[in-house]
Formats: structure tokens, C-alpha cells, sequence
């Protein structure tokens, strides 16, 4: 059990206030600091097949130093053994932490002991071998004819994880048997839109909620099902056509599902970190067993990789640390996310709701106020499309954004040119972390527009270019499961590690409650 010391408000600890003068003291632009030699090679790490490039990041060594002087001085590592012990670190609702517990089950020993282990490794088999039934044509609807449509009702952690992944995979796998669908809003239309195409004999709804309590995935639970009997499914086979995945399930009992298609997690897996469970029914239905293997396997790699690299070594630490300089330091209020494959277009929803539902805290585990910032505010999208839509303000607007640029070195979409599109995908990534980092100054631009016959004097003003923006460039080999499944992780464990430095709980989200409680009593006219 971690032995609790005295909680020390971050801002008190020396760290802090040596990262404090270092940011009041004038800074080098970073247009000077990537001038340095082998600064792509020094600042760079590699973990589990990823590699961060940190070079366009405004730091020097002495930054360096000091943030994991702050991360040493926070205790990160007595916090993330903590996490990987299964001590009830997720206090304000006494659970533990454990959704690293399932991917890595498999190995001896594991520091959550065999009884978590074997929980665990048992559910897994259980449902991977219905999602191969349905990847392999073997499942059978109503009238007998094989389901080729399988619907998943959730919402948040029951719906942004698989989702994503299901999208980013869908290029990487062999296809399966069946076509998934996700439909997580309760406004009418966004069910009606994916049913209208769809054969009600053919397709199998799988309801994902950890509480099943969720007032929208109940409704959209309840007229899928008007759906199916309207189409002439008797309720005795209506069976055939649903699957519920949740940590009561005897609530997806007593809705009327079949104890063998509900497949339990639990209360230690928060629904944000629960794609690992079976929460990733849908995503191991449309992209097989063993796809779904190595995506576990890629994120317990990123798992080995935290528990033993040094400081100076750990990827996701630095993801933090860099993080809480430009929050708390270089005062960046938001984070953008700029994934660079197109199959990774969902991903900053899914990093939205875990980074913000984990650190959009401003309480101290203490109960204490904060007295700093704490998590940024998240956004993000494709990168190619944000070059055309909003990266003039993040250029030459008044905020100053700092920016995760996610690329994959190879490509495998099969279309003829495919590696022409590549290559300019390759290049405009590269040229706006370049850009941004180094802008053009008003010298540098009234030079150019002289040359150009322009009028330099007018115009200089308008088109020069601050630059200074930071960047971390996150690099795959391929989209491939176990490279997905060690981003998820490193993104996870980037969230816990500042949280564990700013002094918050990550793993509650009190602050949905009110809305909903709100919600229900309107529904009694209260
Ligand atoms: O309202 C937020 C939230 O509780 C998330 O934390 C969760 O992922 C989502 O709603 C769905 O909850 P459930 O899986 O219990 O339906």
C-alpha cells in the first residue's frame, strides 16, 4: 500500500517555482532552439514502436531537468505502482484502477494478482469467441438467415473506444463477416439513419453501458427493439438479436437479454479506459480475434515500458511533463490534437472524453481548491482538413496552441496512388510543425514580398508569421493494432501521470451527474 505523505499543493513544491522562474526568465524562440545540432535525435523517444518527437517543443535541457524534477518530486512512480498494485486509488468512489489488468493478464505474476488475472482472461475467452461467431458469418437472426449488421447502443466509453478503433483498423484487418455500426445520440435521427438500411432479420444489437442506467442508450435500447417486433421478430427469438456488455448484468437480465450473450467488466475499469474490456465487443466483431489480441498486446508493451524506463526515457512522462510546461508555464489553455491518417478521424473525441472527463477537475485530492491550471481544453481534428479550415488562427491568431501531430510511416490504403497521397500527407505534416515552430519573421517576410514586387511595407504586418508555436510530432511504423493499442496506452498513462502531478483525482467524473439528475426530475415535472 503507498504509504500517503502529506499532500503538497503542486505550486509549493521547489520544482514548481524553478519552472516558474525559468518561464519568467526571456526565452530563446524556437525558431533559435531548432537550430541546434542533433536536436531531432536528442530530443526523440521510442517506446513499444512509437516514437515522440519532442525537437519543436519551446524546451531546453534545463526545462527538461526541472519538469522531471517535478514528476520525481510528485512521486509519479509511487503513483503509478500504486495503479498497477490495485490499491483503491480511485478514492471519492473507493475502487481501484485496473484497466491495465486487461492487457496483461497473460504475463506471471502480475502485480494485481491471479485472481484479478484469471477474471479477466476467462470474460476475454468468453467474448472473443462470440465476436469470432459473428467475424465468421456464424450467427443466425430470426429467420435463421446469418447476421451481416451488428448495431452498437452506447454512449462515451461505451461507444468512443471501439468506434474509433474500428474505424482506424478497418484498412489493417481482414474484414469479417459482418458490418459494425455505432449509434451512441438519442436524437431519433441518428438511429434512423443507421437502421434505415439495414435488414431487421440480419442485424444483432449489442447494448454497452457499465451502469446500464444511461438514459440515452436505455431509449435507444427500447426502439431498437420496437424495430425488430415490428418487423415481425416473435419475442422468443428476439434473443437472437441482442448481446449486452455492462458491470450489472443483472440489469441486461432482467431487460430481457440472455445471461450467455452479457458479458460483465468491472467497477476498477473506468468507461473512458474500458476499450480493452468487453466493452470491445463491436471492435473484435469487425476486426476479428486476433487483430483484437494485438491491440491488447501493444498496450501492455506500452505498460512494460512505463513500469521500467527511467524518467529520462518514458514516453508517455514527457507527453505530460511537455504538456504542463505549455499549461502551466507557457500558459496554453488548449491542447490540439492533428491526427494525419484519415482512419484516425475519431480518435480526438475519444483523447477528448479521456483526457477532459479525467483532469477537468479543480479540486485536490485533498478536497483542497487547485490553485493552478489543470486539464487543457481538448480539440482537435484531421490535420490535412484543419490546414484548410482553422490552422490560420492557430498561424497568426492571439492564442497560442499547442499541437499533438499524429503520422504513420507507411501506408497501406489500396488504391493506385496511394503513395503519391503519402507522400503529400508526409510533407504537409512535416512542413506545419516546421512552420509553426519557426514562422516567418517581418524581415524575413518584407524581404520576400520586396522581391516579389509587392508592397512590403503594407503588407508585411499582415502576412509575417510568429511562429514559437510547440509541437510534439507522435510517429506509428503502420496503423496496425498493436501500434494503436500502444498509442491508446501512452495516451492514457500521459493523462495519469499529470494528473498525479497536478494533485487530482482522474478517475471520477462527478461533474456529469447534476445534468443528468436534472434531466430525470424534469422528466417527473419537478
Ligand atoms: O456521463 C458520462 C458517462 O458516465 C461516462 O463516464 C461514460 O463513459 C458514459 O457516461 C456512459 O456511461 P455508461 O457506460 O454507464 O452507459
Amino acid at each position: 500500500m503507498m504509504t500517503p505523505t502529506p499532500f503538497v499543493p503542486p505550486a509549493q513544491r521547489a520544482a514548481w517555482q524553478r519552472l516558474q522562474a525559468l518561464a519568467a526568465a526571456p526565452r530563446p524562440h524556437l525558431r533559435e532552439l531548432l537550430r541546434e545540432p542533433q536536436r531531432e535525435a536528442r530530443y526523440a523517444l521510442e517506446a513499444a514502436g512509437l516514437r515522440l518527437d519532442f525537437s519543436h517543443q519551446a524546451v531546453d535541457d534545463e526545462v527538461l531537468k526541472a519538469l522531471q524534477a517535478l514528476a520525481d518530486e510528485s512521486q509519479v512512480d509511487a503513483q503509478l505502482a500504486a495503479l498497477f498494485a490495485g490499491e483503491p486509488i480511485n478514492a471519492t468512489e473507493g475502487r481501484a484502477v485496473l484497466h491495465v489488468a486487461l492487457r496483461g493478464s497473460d504475463a506471471a505474476n502480475p502485480p494485481w494478482g491471479e485472481a484479478v488475472a484469471t477474471q479477466v482472461r476467462i470474460t476475454r475467452q468468453r467474448f472473443l469467441a462470440f465476436a469470432e461467431q459473428a467475424y465468421r458469418g456464424d450467427l443466425r437472426g430470426f429467420t435463421q438467415a446469418p447476421i451481416t449488421d451488428v448495431v452498437n447502443l452506447g454512449i462515451g466509453g461505451s461507444d468512443l473506444g471501439p468506434r474509433m478503433a474500428a474505424d482506424a483498423l478497418a484498412c489493417a484487418c481482414p474484414a469479417g463477416a459482418v458490418r459494425v455500426h455505432f449509434v451512441s445520440n438519442v436524437d431519433a435521427w441518428a438511429l434512423y439513419q443507421t437502421l434505415r438500411g439495414l435488414d431487421p432479420a440480419r442485424t444483432l444489437f449489442v447494448a454497452q453501458s457499465k451502469t446500464f442506467t444511461t438514459q440515452e442508450t436505455l431509449t435507444l435500447m427500447a426502439s431498437a427493439q420496437r424495430w425488430l417486433t415490428d418487423a415481425g421478430c416473435p419475442a422468443s427469438e428476439l434473443g437472437a438479436h441482442w448481446a449486452a456488455v455492462t458491470t450489472a448484468p443483472e440489469r441486461a437480465v432482467a431487460a430481457g437479454i440472455h445471461a450467455e450473450r452479457v458479458f460483465p467488466f468491472w467497477d476498477w475499469v473506468g468507461g473512458r479506459y474500458s476499450i480493452w474490456s468487453a466493452i470491445g465487443l463491436p471492435l473484435a466483431m469487425a476486426i476479428g480475434e486476433n487483430a483484437f489480441t494485438q491491440l491488447l498486446t501493444g498496450g501492455a508493451a506500452m505498460d512494460a515500458h512505463v513500469r521500467q524506463a527511467s524518467p529520462a526515457q518514458n514516453l508517455p512522462l514527457h507527453m505530460a511533463l511537455l504538456g504542463i510546461w505549455n499549461r502551466n508555464f507557457q500558459r496554453m489553455p488548449t491542447h490540439h490534437l492533428a491526427p494525419y491518417p484519415m482512419a484516425l478521424a475519431n480518435f480526438v473525441r475519444f483523447i477528448q472524453q479521456m483526457d477532459m472527463e479525467s483532469n477537468g477537475k479543480r479540486t485536490h485530492v485533498d478536497g483542497s481548491p487547485v490553485g493552478i491550471e489543470t486539464g487543457p481544453v481538448v480539440w482537435g481534428g484531421p490535420g490535412i482538413d484543419g490546414q484548410h479550415a482553422y490552422f490560420q488562427l492557430i498561424h497568426q491568431g492571439t492564442h497560442r496552441i499547442p499541437i499533438d501531430f499524429i503520422g504513420v510511416l507507411q501506408e497501406h490504403t489500396p488504391l493506385p496512388l496511394a503513395a503519391q497521397h503519402h507522400r503529400v500527407t508526409l510533407l504537409n505534416l512535416r512542413a506545419q510543425a516546421r512552420a509553426l515552430a519557426e514562422g516567418r519573421s517581418a524581415a524575413a517576410t518584407h524581404a520576400l514580398l520586396e522581391a516579389a514586387g509587392q508592397d512590403a511595407d503594407r503588407l508585411t504586418p499582415h502576412r509575417a508569421f510568429e511562429g514559437n508555436v510547440p509541437s510534439n510530432t507522435v510517429w506509428l511504423p503502420q496503423l496496425d493494432p498493436s501500434h494503436l493499442g500502444a498509442l491508446i496506452a501512452a495516451y492514457e498513462h500521459k493523462v495519469f501521470y499529470q494528473a498525479a502531478i497536478w494533485g487530482i483525482h482522474a478517475f471520477d467524473q462527478w461533474g456529469v451527474e447534476l445534468g443528468k439528475t436534472m434531466a430525470s426530475a424534469m422528466a417527473q415535472g419537478k
